[in-house]
């Protein structure tokens, strides 16, 4: 069998590698526009951070894992197409903001028809709109007829950081097929894929429309969590309850369980903002205003968790930071990644500029990207790969990323070259409080009561 993906992102770079590392005897190619992340992935340098991915990719690289440009030779000698370019939020026209820009999603269908002389089976791995199965179908079908396409819909689950452990251990994995003889049998040919390393009973399988709505959401139900802790802790601010503490109790009832239960300056990366919005335009194409609203709400949640946070910053270094240096720990929207899409730093980091705050950012894998997104601010900023160096003469540190790193430093040193009265804003709850206060800090966390020394 020869597999091919399109799009060497996020999500196809790994999941790719782990089919070839589990299925030896299946050819998988990856093809993707960008030279440069077809070349970065064959090299020393992956072009994402993600522990463990290195020794997955090795395994098979060259073998029968193959990173390539040549997208319309691989569409030829696909049997499996697996479709992962990205699905952004529309900037422009109608549903701009909520939408997904489905433009790359539409070329690479017509890619697949214009270089197909055999029949394909086509797989979405792309978040997408529910039915945009049956728009593909429709393009696919526009040809002579002679070749049969067959779409399937198999989103992918697994979360930056962890994604090795995701795709080798997933809780489960999920396979939309139509209910038709060729349907079935595509889907029986995607099950005895994953089957070589996923147990059976974790392999779903449903319809098209169920699976690509699973996926909105599965993310929807994750980020409302968070939403739901994050307002909360602004309940807990006001009335010295702890949020921790909050969580745990609640969190202990196995109706509820414990996990994405962390207070914190709000969720970030690529998915859950932008399907969320996507759900909440579908609803609205469908007349359900209600439920689009009770959507809309977790990531307005989001956006005022932030704002909080800034405002609470303003309000304990006595109403001003204009001048004064704020280090910013941690700009990735979590650990254990360089990706800072939608990271709530940059939200932040944006609204210290505006206060005129000189903003010093520290990361340990995301300065790059940091850069990137901050580049018409960057006279107000400046970057720098070393903690200790970012806290020279800082009126306040925000911890913004939850790296382990930032638990584990030498605070007493950073206390003793930051000016005073030092300020520290954790917007992960990670950091030892009662330790930072008894070394002098003012110490400010997400849904507790503040330790502060006047
Ligand atoms: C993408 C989607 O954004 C997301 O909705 C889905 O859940 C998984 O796939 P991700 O892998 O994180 O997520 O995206 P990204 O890292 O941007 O990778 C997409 C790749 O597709 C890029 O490398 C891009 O160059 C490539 N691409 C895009 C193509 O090869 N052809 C195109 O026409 C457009
Ligand atoms: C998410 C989904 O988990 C994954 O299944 C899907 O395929 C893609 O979207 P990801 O975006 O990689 O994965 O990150 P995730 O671990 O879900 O975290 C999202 C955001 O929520 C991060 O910014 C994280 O810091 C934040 N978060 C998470 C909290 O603030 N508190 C929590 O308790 C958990």
């Amino acid at each position: 069998m020869n597999v091919l993906c399109i799009g060497a992102g996020y999500v196809g770079g790994p999941t790719m590698a782990m089919i070839a590392k589990q299925c030896p005897e299946v050819k998988v190619t990856v093809v993707d526009i960008n030279p440069d992340r077809i070349a970065a992935w064959q090299s020393d340098t992956l072009p994402i951070y993600e522990p463990g991915l290195k020794a997955v990719v090795e395994e098979s690289l060259g073998r029968n894992l193959f990173f390539s440009t040549g997208v319309d030779v691989g569409i030829a000698d696909a049997d499996v197409i697996f479709v992962s370019v990205n699905t952004p939020t529309k900037t422009f026209g109608q549903g701009a903001g909520r939408a997904a820009d489905l433009q790359y999603w539409e070329k690479t269908a017509r890619q697949i028809l214009a270089n197909s002389n055999s029949d394909k089976i086509v797989v979405e791995k792309s978040t997408l709109p529910v039915r945009t199965a049956a728009a593909m179908q429709r393009i696919l079908d526009s040809g002579s007829g002679d070749i049969h396409f067959e779409v399937l819909s198999n989103p992918e689950f697994l979360a930056e950081g962890t994604a090795v452990a995701d795709l080798e251990t997933p809780d489960r994995v999920l396979i939309g097929g139509h209910d038709t003889e060729r349907g079935k049998k595509a889907v029986a040919a995607l099950v005895a894929l994953y089957a070589s390393w996923v147990p059976r009973e974790r392999i779903l399988t449903t319809n098209v429309w169920s699976s690509e709505l699973s996926k909105l959401a599965a993310n929807a139900f994750l980020a409302q969590r968070v939403s739901s802790i994050n307002s909360l802790s602004a309940l807990c601010e006001a009335t010295e309850a702890d949020v921790t503490e909050v969580a745990r109790a609640i969190g202990m009832d196995s109706r509820i369980g414990s996990r994405f239960l962390n207070a914190s300056v709000g969720f970030g990366g690529s998915c859950f903002k932008k399907d969320i919005l996507n759900l909440v335009y579908l609803c609205e194409s469908y007349g359900l205003s209600e439920v689009a609203a009770y959507w809309q709400q977790v990531v307005s949640m989001n956006a005022y968790q932030q704002d909080r946070f800034v405002g609470n910053m303003i309000s304990q270094m006595f109403n001003t930071v204009a001048g004064k240096v704020i280090a910013v720990y941690g700009f990735a929207f979590k650990a254990d990644t360089g990706d800072t899409r939608e990271s709530p730093a940059i939200r932040i980091s944006r609204q210290l500029v505006e206060e005129r705050a000189q903003v010093v950012i520290t990361d340990p894998q995301a300065l790059t990207n940091a850069q990137h997104d901050l580049e018409d601010i960057a006279d107000g900023i400046r970057f720098e790969a070393d903690p200790y160096a970012a806290a020279v003469g800082a009126h306040a540190i925000a911890v913004l990323t939850d790296w382990d790193v930032y638990s584990n430093l030498d605070y007493a040193r950073i206390f003793s070259v930051m000016a005073k009265p030092a300020f520290i804003f954790d917007g992960r709850n990670g950091l030892n409080h009662r330790a930072l206060f008894e070394l002098g800090f003012n110490v400010y966390a997400v849904g507790k009561t503040s330790l502060c020394h006047f």
